[in-house]
């Protein structure tokens, strides 16, 4: 039997969350933050190998302060347009800042990673709670976990995996805060295919779902007839 992704999400499962035929064309591993361990950083790396980046949605990074990336750039990089990407309508990246709890010590470590994964989910509820943004006082950057802000619109904006992963863990009632990272094809030198990781999700027993199933869902909760 198929794995439900919510489901798998809420329960602290990774979950492997596709894009689009027309887009990216990647599949993400996407585990809830708050209960991301050492083992799942280091299975992302191994096993999905792209870069490991942590989700929040724009109403969080904007209590928290966290600006997007190409506004803080805007003014100190000597080229006319930032942050813009061939494959999204939008044309426009989710990467905020960079970023290590100050209680690590490289940061690159699993264990360091995963101390600032588990204090952005932390921070994030704390904020979405009505509490003060402790931001300054966790964290300091340059670090090594890349933050993406979600569209402030969610899907009704952007399709990427950002987007994607929030709305599944708005919809799935957990703390809106996912690391993800792409799953990449040791062979070819390409992302891996769908197909692929179809057959990774099949035989480890995870969740595979597609962006099409989650935009589906997530219109009829903020669209409702
Ligand atoms: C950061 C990325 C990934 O593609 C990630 O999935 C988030 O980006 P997007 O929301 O554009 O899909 O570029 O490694
Ligand atoms: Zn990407
Ligand atoms: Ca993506």
């Amino acid at each position: 039997m198929t794995k439900d992704a919510f489901t798998a999400l809420r329960q602290g499962e990774m979950v492997l969350l596709y894009d689009f035929d027309d887009r990216e064309r990647e599949t993400d591993f996407a585990m809830r933050s708050d209960m991301i361990t050492p083992r799942d950083i280091c299975r992302m790396r191994n096993d999905a190998g792209g870069l490991i980046c942590t989700a929040i949605p724009f109403q969080a990074a904007k209590k928290l302060g966290l600006p997007f990336a190409r506004e803080v750039l805007r003014n100190c990089a000597m080229v006319e347009k930032l942050g813009d990407i061939p494959y999204d309508p939008s044309n426009n990246s989710s990467f905020s800042l960079w970023v290590n709890h100050r209680d690590t010590f490289t940061g690159i470590t699993d264990r360091d990673r995963t101390k600032t994964v588990n204090a952005l989910a932390e921070v994030v509820q704390a904020v979405m709670n009505g509490e003060p943004s402790s931001f300054k006082e966790h964290f300091r950057t340059p670090g090594h976990m890349p933050v993406l802000i979600a569209a402030e619109h969610l899907l009704s904006q952007r399709h990427g995996q950002t987007e994607l992963s929030i709305a599944m863990a708005e919809m799935s009632g957990i703390i809106p805060s996912i690391t993800i990272c792409e799953m990449l094809d040791d062979d070819s030198g390409y992302a891996l295919s769908k197909e692929d990781a179809i057959r990774y999700a099949k035989r480890h027993d995870l969740a595979f779902i597609e962006g099409s199933e989650v935009l589906d869902r997530w219109e009829k909760v903020a669209y409702p007839k």
